[in-house]
């Protein structure tokens, strides 16, 4: 039987808006889980939303609705984020669930009849955003949250409150006997510190409201929503209800959470777990923050970047790329639009694309499939050594969630490659055919080392691994990890480049575009009669509609416009089909600047409606020759 392994990721505020910083626990939870699959654990990975508390309640009726019919519309939003972003997560799970409330209030009782739930009279601050209590030595004299600086609101409530100032020297003595508990070090020396300083008694149930989970034992109560939220790591793997379910994956191999929310994760849910006489997570992995020139990326700073914009334009594998080896897993770092579009420029589609194409270009040009490698020089060993380091590193560096340094090995054995292309000049072997046995080798060898990528790529760049092993025909098995593995005699299949590089001048501004497009629901400030004189807006009529290659949404689309033809790019393929297009007449802006989208030129512009998802193209109301202005 294969061993299990429990990885999570926290689960999501139901009415946050997900951006790139908030979906980074969940793409790297993803990738640690495709690796343990990859290497044959029985994973389970779990991501959900939370979804009672005070602040859902207040945004629900804010919109006059019910909370639960909110929150399910909410839930929604985050399931099809996943989706789009390809996670793999084995389960949903929404503090709503009728599972979770039993398992909950299951808990609780547990930790009730222990004697460590009592009956007291809160006075303190509260932080409605962050769901978080403060004491009065927490807040200064302005009364802001310490973490996200607004106001806070004073509450004085009769309150259970659970002992988590018992389970100080418990903890410590766990730190102390699970060095590896909390990761990274400095992060677990922060909690340190906290536990140094001796835990107080935390409140555990409010009555000022009713949009949580009701105490068993007293229903005046909700449960706070920090407690209730925390308990869905052991609720859907079945604790209370599933008992060989919950054996075989609790505890969790690894809880990944944001640094903000490290306390909870490491010193209340371990108290709570020690108080029901649960084993404790293994591991609590704290990472840092994307931030945007220094600051946390966020959506009420307004720099929250939507990862579907991103991924739109770059491509899901690009972005991941970026997020891994850029940032340093477990330290804050910047988002820069502009080093991502470095990194795809210079590593994949310079370093691993250009390797890839003139290799498979070179072996289908002098070969009619993957030769068999048969004549060694000193130079290969070379490549062997370092091809064979580069396999052990990776695996010493993903085990502990290193994965800039697991990338930098995997990108210099590719850089590697392409000096040992350099250095066997196979364009020279190919001219003498008394040397076709030494290309055949040369070619075989650099196709063994896209192979071995290939399957070390695979749980971070899923399609360009995929996409990479097709060409080369070859298996992704990780068993298969090693020098000359690789089976010749096999049509190789040059196709497309991996990556296509991207115009840095005209890019980002195509990003800011569709950003805009992504916000018309936003005011926009006043302008004159004269601003608007300066669009030029034409009836055009569609004659030819195809997809641009390697995207799901843009539509590339040949016009008419009073006898001139005009190409454009439009983001309408998730929409309409290219067929459905042909011989419509639309509105394009006729003066606008021409941009490459995807590598494909765009001359101007179509007006669509969008709401939310839906989106309509703007047309004529009865036959306008094309041409015609729109005033
Ligand atoms: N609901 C709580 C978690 C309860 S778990 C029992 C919560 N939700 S959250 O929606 O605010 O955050 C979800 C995750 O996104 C957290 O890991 C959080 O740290 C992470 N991030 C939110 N903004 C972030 C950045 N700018 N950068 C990196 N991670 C960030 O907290």
């Amino acid at each position: 039987m294969s061993k299990p392994f429990y990885v999570t990721t926290p689960i999501y505020y139901v009415n946050s808006d997900p951006h790139i910083g908030s979906a980074y626990t969940t793409i790297v939870a993803d990738v640690v889980a495709r690796y343990k699959r990859m290497l044959g654990y029985d994973t389970f990975f779990l991501t959900g939303t939370d979804e009672h508390g005070q602040k859902i309640m207040r945004a629900a009726k804010e919109k006059g609705m019910e909370p639960k019919d909110f929150v399910d519309e909410l839930a929604q939003k985050f399931i099809k984020l996943w989706k789009e972003l390809d996670i793999s997560n084995d389960l949903f799970i929404r503090t709503t669930d009728d599972y979770h409330v039993k398992t909950v209030q299951k808990l609780f009782q547990k930790m009730y009849d222990k004697g460590d739930i009592y009956l007291g009279k809160y006075e303190g601050w509260y932080c409605v955003y962050d769901e978080t209590f403060w004491t009065e030595k927490d807040v200064g004299a302005d009364k802001l949250c310490p973490v996200c600086h607004r106001p806070l609101e004073h509450v004085e409530e009769e309150n259970y409150f659970f002992k988590l100032s018992k389970y100080t020297k418990p903890l410590l003595d766990h730190f102390k006997t699970h060095p590896d508990f909390v990761e990274p070090d400095f992060r677990k020396n922060e909690m340190l510190k906290i536990l140094e300083g001796g835990l107080e008694d935390i409140s555990v149930s409010r009555t000022s409201f009713n949009w949580g989970i009701p105490l068993p034992f007293d229903q005046k109560h909700v449960i706070y929503v920090w407690f209730d939220a925390l308990v869905n790591y052991v609720s859907a793997i079945g604790y209370g209800r599933d008992d060989e379910m919950f054996k075989k994956y609790w505890p969790a191999d690894v809880h990944f959470v944001g640094k903000e929310i490290n306390r909870f994760h490491s010193l209340i849910w371990p108290a709570m777990l020690m108080s029901a006489e649960l084993p404790l997570p293994k591991k609590i992995f704290a990472h840092g923050w994307l931030t945007v020139n220094g600051e946390k990326i966020s959506k009420s700073k307004g720099n929250a970047v939507d990862p579907r914009v991103l991924v739109n334009a770059y491509g899901l594998d690009a972005v991941k790329y970026y997020l891994l080896r850029d940032i340093s897993f477990g330290n804050d770092g910047d988002f820069s639009e502009d080093n991502l579009i470095v990194r795809i420029n210079a590593d994949l589609a310079n370093d691993l694309g250009n390797l890839v194409h003139r290799t498979l270009s070179m072996v289908n040009q002098n070969f009619s499939e993957l030769p068999s490698p048969k004549v060694e020089s000193a130079v290969d060993e070379d490549l062997k050594n370092l091809l064979l380091k580069t396999i052990d590193d990776y695996f010493k560096y993903m085990e502990k969630f290193k994965f800039t340094e697991s990338l930098t090995q995997i990108w210099d054995l590719i850089k590697f490659s392409n000096k040992y292309v350099d250095l066997t000049e196979p364009w020279l072997l190919a001219k003498d055919p008394s040397k076709h046995e030494r290309l055949g080798t040369v070619l075989y060898n650099l196709v063994d080392v896209m192979r071995n990528v290939s399957i070390m790529l695979s749980p971070i760049m899923v399609k360009t691994a995929q996409n990479l092993s097709n060409k080369i025909n070859q298996k992704i098995d990780v068993n298969l990890l090693g020098w000359h593995k690789t089976i010749s005699g096999v049509k190789i299949e040059v196709g497309d480049p991996l990556f296509p590089r991207i115009d840095t001048t005209i890019w980002k501004k195509v990003i800011k575009m569709v950003e805009t497009n992504e916000q018309v629901s936003d005011k926009k400030p006043e302008i004159t009669i004269e601003d608007f004189a300066k669009l030029d807006l034409r009836v055009a009529r569609i004659k030819q509609a195809e997809r641009v290659p390697k995207s799901d949404k843009l539509v590339k689309l040949l016009l008419d416009i009073a006898g001139e033809e005009r190409q454009i790019v439009a983001g309408i393929g998730a929409v309409y089909t290219p067929e459905s297009l042909i011989g419509r007449e639309i509105i394009v802006i006729y003066n606008l600047k021409p941009a490459k989208l995807m590598g494909v030129d765009s001359n101007g512009m179509l007006l669509a409606a969008k709401d939310g998802e839906k989106l309509r193209i703007l047309t004529v109301d009865g036959f306008v020759e094309t041409g015609a202005k729109i005033s």
